[in-house]
């Protein structure tokens, strides 16, 4: 059952919408694939429907492994409108990342969480906030692959390269087997001269660490979104739709899937 997180230190690269669409098309090709929404903004949990603050999410499966009490990830577990099934993430995950400093075995709290579920997806896709602290540091320790998503605008990548040292510490210090499968170019326009620089830039600091297949801004990705819906049940013709399902083709592919 590999885990696989999309993270980044940056905010707005495309984490969320790529968690969602990757998970989606990974659907479309046959595979079970579970979702975690790890970011207190929540906006994984609402871009697929669940607009109420869930009763019994991420954070209160935190709060209760945390506190060594056994926690029913199982009845966490959401379905949502499109056929996924998700781990709902709520503003008060916020405080997770306070409570969590005072744990015991606190940076494996959602590798433990997850293990009951075992065998029962094909693929796990953990959407991480914008921060390295102690959210996006569990969501790798409980992930076999990291994903970031990148828009191709962000110029200079000095903030990559610091997110990247970071990706290499956290693996040869605390998880070696952790693969950094590399980059994926998001909100992609290829006739734009700082796209194709930015582009160029990443394949010659990061050789055979950026994925072939790019991500066009496609609007209806953001309208797919803000209908609770993922882009396949949206508008399957769309642009995003066969970019997501690309890269799901690639991933499998690179993941010998
Ligand atoms: N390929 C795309 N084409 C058009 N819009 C996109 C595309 N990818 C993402 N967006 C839009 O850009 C915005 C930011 O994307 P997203 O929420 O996925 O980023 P994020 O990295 O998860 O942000 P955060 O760091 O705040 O969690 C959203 O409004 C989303 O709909
Ligand atoms: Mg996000």
């Amino acid at each position: 059952m590999p885990t696989l997180s999309l993270a980044i230190q940056k905010g707005g690269s495309g984490k969320t919408t790529t968690a969602i669409n990757l998970a989606a098309a990974l659907q479309q090709l046959g595979k079970r694939v579970l979702l975690v929404d790890l970011d207190p903004q929540a906006n994984c949990t609402q871009s697929l429907g669940i607009l109420e603050e869930p009763e019994y999410g991420m954070y209160e499966l935190l709060k209760e492994a945390g506190a060594g009490e056994t926690a029913d990830v199982a009845k966490a577990v959401r379905a949502t409108a499109s056929g996924l099934d998700l781990l709902p993430a709520s503003l008060e995950l916020a405080n997770a990342e306070l409570e969590m400093v005072s744990m015991y075995s606190r940076e494996k709290l959602v590798k433990q969480l997850l293990r009951p579920l075992e065998g029962r997806y094909d693929m796990i896709l953990i959407d991480c906030p914008p921060a390295v602290g102690m959210l996006t540091v569990n969501a790798l320790m409980a992930s076999d692959y990291v994903i970031m998503p990148l828009q191709a605008e962000f110029l200079p990548l000095r903030g990559v390269k610091s997110f990247w040292r970071t990706l290499e510490k956290i693996k040869k210090q605390l998880h070696p087997s952790l693969n950094l499968l590399g980059f994926v170019l998001t909100k992609f326009e290829p006739h734009k001269k700082m796209t194709r620089s930015v582009l160029e830039q990443l394949e010659v600091d990061y050789a055979g660490l950026v994925f072939n297949t790019r991500i066009r801004t496609n609007i209806a990705l953001a309208q797919a979104q803000e209908s609770g819906t993922d882009i396949f049940h949206f508008d399957k013709n769309a642009n995003g739709a066969k970019d997501y399902l690309a890269l799901a083709e690639e991933l499998l592919k690179k993941l010998q899937l």
